[in-house]
């Protein structure tokens, strides 16, 4: 048995209690599949898109800082997907052909945007080539957007800094309640695609920054097994823990854009392994609303959904259990995760972000001043509890997924993820089965409505599935 470098993760947003009112969202709200039909209907090109996004762009991102820069060329590449549709049949295996994307602002193009992680160190850095996910997407007809706003250098410029503030881009702020936290590191991301300044995003995870900017701004992200998505190009924070995966309005979507940018890469070797765990055919063929059915869900009630002074977290989510349950899942509810507070002592965390934090970074800038040798014991303990954990208690009662409320969980992950014992991708299939049954059966999200601040504690919960990767 061995546990895998990447713990994938997804998120199905449920958001509760915002209320919109005056504005037609059809447009914004439209999945991809929809806008993929109106393009094909010819009632919708890619240029009228985009000036509809470029529009939304103007009234919505100065209120909440979510994209950095917009791409210069984006029309001119809209009006290359329109006359590529009309010439004929696009490519065929790409549900992303002509609709627009952002990207968090760590991901290289080589094209008129920048790629700095928003910091003003890397202003004027020219990128050697695309990274190898902006390949993907360039084949498979996208149109690269512009850039989104993310906690500077992956929010390790400084562990203190707020979530979403980098030099370039500024506070970037939650669209459903300006004043609460919109979390990262890949907040604009998030936040854009929330707000529906862009059809789909992607953003990057070392410990949490697909998961938490997701699940606090009411979206989809799918977290990939470490792998099956390339990092060449992409600002590194640690090999053994990033990943590139989609944050978008729903699964189905997310699926379309993982489908665009899962496998093999020349310039990232760790892509050879997990390319072969990619389903023939793809992701979208998992989309099936009865296949909650059968499936083992655990829930950690103690320590996931408990605040600290002991109230329980989301009394809503009984709602959702009963949903589940209803669609056939069963819940195996109750379960402990055996070491968890030392995993979430100070101590712990720390030594979680040390392990992921590059000695090689950016311009060498940041010394962490390690003790390697104590660091590899520590580690080592680290993956002991991570085994005797939530492998165990994985294994233990057959789970197909844990769930969880929010992002709270990442860290288990993230440490776990730290040692390479293997990489037994392509569970993506189960997550994603399960993720959209669940979305289906609630319909839950509902778009932001800018709210300054709010008294209640937090307008959104996610579910979050978590899947274990065993062999
Ligand atoms: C919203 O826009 C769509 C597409 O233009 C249109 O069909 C629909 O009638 C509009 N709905 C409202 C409520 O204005
Ligand atoms: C890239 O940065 C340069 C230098 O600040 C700036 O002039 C240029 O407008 C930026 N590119 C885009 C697409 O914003
Ligand atoms: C079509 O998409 C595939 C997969 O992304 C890619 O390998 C191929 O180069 C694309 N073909 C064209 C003509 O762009
Ligand atoms: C991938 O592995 C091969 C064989 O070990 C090696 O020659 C090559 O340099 C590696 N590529 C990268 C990008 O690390
Ligand atoms: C416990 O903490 C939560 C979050 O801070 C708060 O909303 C709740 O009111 C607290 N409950 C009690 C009983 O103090
Ligand atoms: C972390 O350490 C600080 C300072 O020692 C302490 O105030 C805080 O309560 C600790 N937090 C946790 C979660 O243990
Ligand atoms: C590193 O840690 C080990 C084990 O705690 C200790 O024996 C050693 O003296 C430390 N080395 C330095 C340079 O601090």
């Amino acid at each position: 048995m061995a546990i895998s470098p990447a713990l994938l993760l997804l998120i199905v947003s449920c958001s509760f209690a915002v209320n919109v009112s005056g504005y037609n969202f059809s447009l914004a709200e439209a999945t991809v599949a929809e806008l993929q039909q109106a393009l094909k209907q010819n009632t919708l090109t890619s240029r009228q898109l985009v000036e509809y996004y470029l529009s939304q762009i103007l009234e919505i991102n100065p209120r909440i800082r979510g994209i950095i820069e917009v791409n210069p060329d984006v029309l001119t590449l809209a009006d290359k997907a329109d006359m590529e549709r009309l010439s004929g049949p696009t490519n065929a295996s790409s549900g992303l052909h002509g609709i627009p994307i952002l990207l968090k602002d760590n991901i290289a193009t080589m094209d008129k945007l920048n790629t700095t992680a928003g910091s003003f160190a890397l202003l004027g850095s020219v990128v050697p080539r695309d990274a190898g996910v902006v390949t993907k997407l360039r084949a498979a007809g996208a149109i690269i957007m512009g850039k989104a706003a993310l906690s500077e250098l992956a929010h390790y410029r400084s562990f203190t800094a707020p979530s979403g503030w980098s030099g370039r881009g500024g506070q970037a702020l939650n669209p459903y309640v300006m004043s609460e936290d919109p979390c990262g590191s890949g907040t604009g991301s998030a936040t854009s695609v929330a707000s529906n300044m862009v059809a789909v995003t992607l953003g990057t995870e070392t410990d949490g920054s697909i998961i938490c900017p997701s699940s606090v701004n009411s979206v989809v992200g799918i977290k990939p097994t470490l792998g099956l998505t390339s990092r060449a190009g992409v600002v590194p924070i640690s090999l053994r823990q990033d990943t590139v995966g989609p944050i978008c309005h729903t699964v189905l979507d997310a699926a379309y854009v993982l489908d665009a940018i899962v496998g093999y890469d020349p310039n990232d070797n760790a892509t050879i392994a997990a390319s072969k765990f990619i389903p023939p055919g793809g992701y979208i063929q998992f989309l099936n609303a009865n296949e909650l059915q059968g499936k083992r869900l655990g829930i950690v009630r103690d320590q996931f959904f408990v605040f600290p002074n002991g109230s329980y977290k989301a009394q809503a989510f009984e709602n959702h259990f009963q949903t589940l349950s209803k669609n056939g899942a069963i819940l195996v509810d109750n379960l402990a995760l055996a070491n968890i507070n030392m995993i979430y002592s100070n101590e712990s965390e720390t030594i979680a972000l040390l392990t992921a934090s590059p000695i090689r970074t950016l311009a060498g800038g940041i010394s962490f001043n390690l003790n390697y040798s104590t660091l590899v014991a520590v580690v080592a303990n680290m993956q002991n509890l991570i085994e005797n954990g939530i492998v165990k208690l994985m294994t233990q009662n057959n789970l197909d997924a844990l769930i969880t409320p929010d992002a709270t969980v990442t860290v288990v992950l993230a440490i776990g993820g730290f040692q390479g014992i293997s990489v037994p991708a392509g569970y993506e299939p189960r997550l994603i089965e399960i993720a959209y049954a669940f979305e289906q059966a609630t319909k839950i999200r509902k778009p932001p409505t800018f709210l300054v601040s709010s008294n209640l504690f937090s307008l959104r919960f996610s579910l979050i599935c978590i899947l274990e990767l065993i062999i």
